[in-house]
Parts: structure tokens; C-alpha cells; sequence
């Protein structure tokens, strides 16, 4: 089986943020002073993650990302991770995590056959580090990153660039990818930081791309996998590679394949929606399993064309006020 939105894309990834917490204060994703963080009894349970996922594995969903907040900071997360496993729908299990908090559950994950992860790192210095995470953890997150590497993970590292905060990072960045097998990708910034100011300092992907170029002549375009957001290159002479996510300039969203559910179990049908639908207070209201399914399946083809088109039908100013921390990146 597969779902198909009205614009005949297949969706069959669900990304889920298990938590809206988070140990680092990234300032393009919350203010210094944090956000209200959401009881814990408005969050979705880990049962309920589960029966959404069984629900979704029966609809054609194949991939399913973890990320926060920070995943590994709630509770027991591992015990998702393995009742995800059992499951059996999800071949891969992904996750998206800051790599501050993971090293001891490297063995586990590895048990259950987790290898791939997303890391976010935006810096090699360590200064830059603390200043745009507000938090002094550089070194256990470039730990984290060559303990991966050595354990054999497939890793990608996320790179949100910053106009006058650390575009001179692109290129040690870019370097990583020399001597390593990991993809290098950088990020177009976008507005949900928790309280966006409107302003035009963004850098885009195609400056992203030229700054790279200048160096690196040899970058040519990978062939990507449907439903990517980055778009890949290689650079001879690298084992790993580098990708631009024009997450902002979204001319992805074609290819979209991907449902979101926050943290509190509210329905993303896209990044730049406001939020459409609470399957948390659905399936608290004591529905079946056939029902859950025709919900998801209603809420799918009401998936807009692209993210240009979800945030014009939203409250422009809710979008500005949330935090990626609470949506899930
Ligand atoms: P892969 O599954 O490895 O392709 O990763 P991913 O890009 O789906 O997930 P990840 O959590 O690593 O996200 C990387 C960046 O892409 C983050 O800044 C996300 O917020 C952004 N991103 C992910 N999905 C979307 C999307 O649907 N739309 C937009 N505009 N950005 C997205
Ligand atoms: N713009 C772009 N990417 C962001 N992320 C968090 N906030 C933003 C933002 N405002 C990224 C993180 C992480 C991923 C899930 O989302 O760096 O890698
Ligand atoms: Fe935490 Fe990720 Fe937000 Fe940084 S971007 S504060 S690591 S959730």
C-alpha cells in the first residue's frame, strides 16, 4: 500500500519529535531563556507513538526520523527505539540528535541496527560553538562526531549558515568530508527560532554553492534519492560528500514524502503549516486503529503543494513564534 497527497506524491516518511526539550539554546531555534516547554502528559506517550506508528506501517509508511528537542533527552527514549524495532514496518530507524548526550547508547543503537544519524553541528570552533548554542558542549559533540565515524554510523552533519555569524565555517566544514565518509550539509536558516525578527541576512543556498565552488572546482551534483532535501555533491579526491538544504527557498517540496507529528502529537503536513489537526486528542477520544488510518489518510490530501502555500494559509505570526525545538525539525 501507499498513500498518495492530491498532488501525487507518495508520502511514507513520518518524522516525530519526541520531545519539545532541549539541553542546548541554538539561537536560530529558541531565545536564551528557552521555551515554555509542554507537560508531560500533553506529550504523546511512547504507546501512542507506537500505535501511530503500526498505523502508519500499515499505510505504506517505510522511514521514520526521531528527532526534539533533543531525542536522547527524554526519558528511556532507547525503549522507543526498540519497540520501534519489533515492529518490523521500519527497516531503517533514523535519528536527528545535537550528539551531546548519546555516547552510552552507541552499543544499543547498534544493536538494534541503528547506523544512520543526522548530527548538528554548525562550527568547528569551539568559541562559536558556545556562542550560537549558548552552551559550552563543542567538545563532547566532536567527540560524539569521531566515535560515530569510528563505529562505522553512517553520519550526516547538519550546518545551519548564518549570514555574519559563521559562514567562514562552510569551507572546515566542507574539509570534514576529505578524509571522512560523512556528508557535510548546510542549511538555509529558517524563520522558526522561537520570536523570528523579519530580515534579509539570509544566505542562501546559492551563495552556499558559490562559496564552495570557489574552492572546490571540481563540485558536481550526486544523483539523490527521491525525497531528499539536500541536494548532494562530491568534490574529487573526498570520501564523503557535502549537500545544500535550501530549507528556506524550499524548491524541494515537488518531491515532498514526509508527515510530521510534534512532540505533543499535533499533525505537520508540512514544516511551514501551522500545525493542521491534534491526533493526540483523537486517539485519546478512544477511537480504532481503522479510524486513525482514515484520519491520517484525510489530513494527507490536504497536504499543501508547497511550503509557500502552507505558510500563506497560516497565522504568519504563529509561525514566527514557534521554535524548531517544538516542531521537530
Ligand atoms: P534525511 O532523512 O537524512 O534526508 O534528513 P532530513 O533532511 O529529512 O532531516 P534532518 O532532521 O536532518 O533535517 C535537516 C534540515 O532540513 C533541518 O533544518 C530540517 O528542518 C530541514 N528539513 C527537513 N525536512 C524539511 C521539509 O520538509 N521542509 C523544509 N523546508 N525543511 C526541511
Ligand atoms: N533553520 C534551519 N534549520 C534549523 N534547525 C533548527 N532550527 C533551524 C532553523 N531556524 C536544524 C537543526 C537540526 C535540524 C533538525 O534542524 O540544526 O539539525
Ligand atoms: Fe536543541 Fe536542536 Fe534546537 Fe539546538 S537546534 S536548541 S540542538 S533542538
Amino acid at each position: 500500500m501507499q498513500i498518495k497527497d492530491s498532488f501525487d506524491r507518495t508520502i511514507d516518511y513520518v518524522r516525530i519529535g519526541v520531545t519539545d526539550r532541549c539541553n542546548l539554546r541554538c539561537f536560530y531555534c529558541m531565545p536564551k531563556e528557552g521555551i515554555p516547554y509542554e507537560p508531560k502528559a500533553d506529550l504523546l506517550s511512547y504507546e501512542e507513538i507506537i500505535r501511530l506508528l503500526d498505523v502508519l506501517g500499515n499505510l505504506g509508511f517505510r522511514k521514520v526520523r526521531f528527532t526534539g528537542g533533543e531525542p536522547f533527552l527524554r526519558k528511556n527514549f532507547i525503549t522507543l527505539l526498540e519497540k520501534t524495532h519489533q515492529l518490523a514496518h521500519f527497516k531503517n530507524i533514523h535519528i536527528t540528535t545535537n550528539g551531546t548526550l548519546m555516547t552510552q547508547h552507541i552499543t544499543k543503537l547498534m544493536e538494534l541496527g541503528i547506523n544512520s544519524l543526522n548530527l548538528s553541528l554548525d562550527t568547528l570552533d569551539a568559541d562559536r560553538f558556545k556562542k550560537i548554542t549558548r552552551r559550552d558542549d563543542f567538545k563532547k559533540v566532536i567527540q560524539t562526531f569521531h566515535t560515530l565515524i569510528d563505529e562505522g554510523f553512517k553520519l550526516k552533519v547538519n550546518a545551519v549558515v548564518m549570514k555574519g555569524i559563521n559562514t567562514q565555517d562552510i569551507l572546515p566544514l566542507v574539509a570534514l568530508a576529505k578524509q571522512h565518509p560523512v556528508s557535510i550539509r548546510f542549511i538555509e536558516e529558517m524563520p522558526f527560532n522561537g520570536g523570528y525578527k523579519e530580515n534579509s541576512t539570509i544566505f542562501k543556498a546559492t551563495d552556499i554553492f558559490k562559496t564552495i565552488k570557489k574552492k572546490h572546482v571540481s563540485l558536481s551534483p550526486k544523483i539523490g534519492k527521491h525525497g531528499d532535501t539536500s541536494t548532494n555533491y562530491s568534490i574529487d579526491g573526498f570520501i564523503g560528500d557535502v549537500g545544500i538544504i535550501p530549507a528556506f527557498s524550499r524548491t524541494f517540496c515537488d518531491t515532498c514524502n514526509r508527515l510530521r507529528i510534534t512532540p505533543k502529537g499535533d499533525i505537520k503536513t508540512c514544516l511551514y503549516d501551522g500545525g493542521t489537526y491534534s491526533i493526540r486528542d483523537y486517539i485519546r477520544s478512544g477511537v480504532t486503529n481503522e479510524q486513525i488510518a482514515s484520519k491520517f489518510m484525510e489530513l494527507i490530501k490536504l497536504k499543501p503543494k508547497d511550503g509557500f502555500v502552507a505558510e500563506k494559509g497560516t497565522n504568519k505570526s504563529l509561525i514566527r513564534e514557534e521554535s524548531m525545538s517544538s516542531i521537530g525539525g
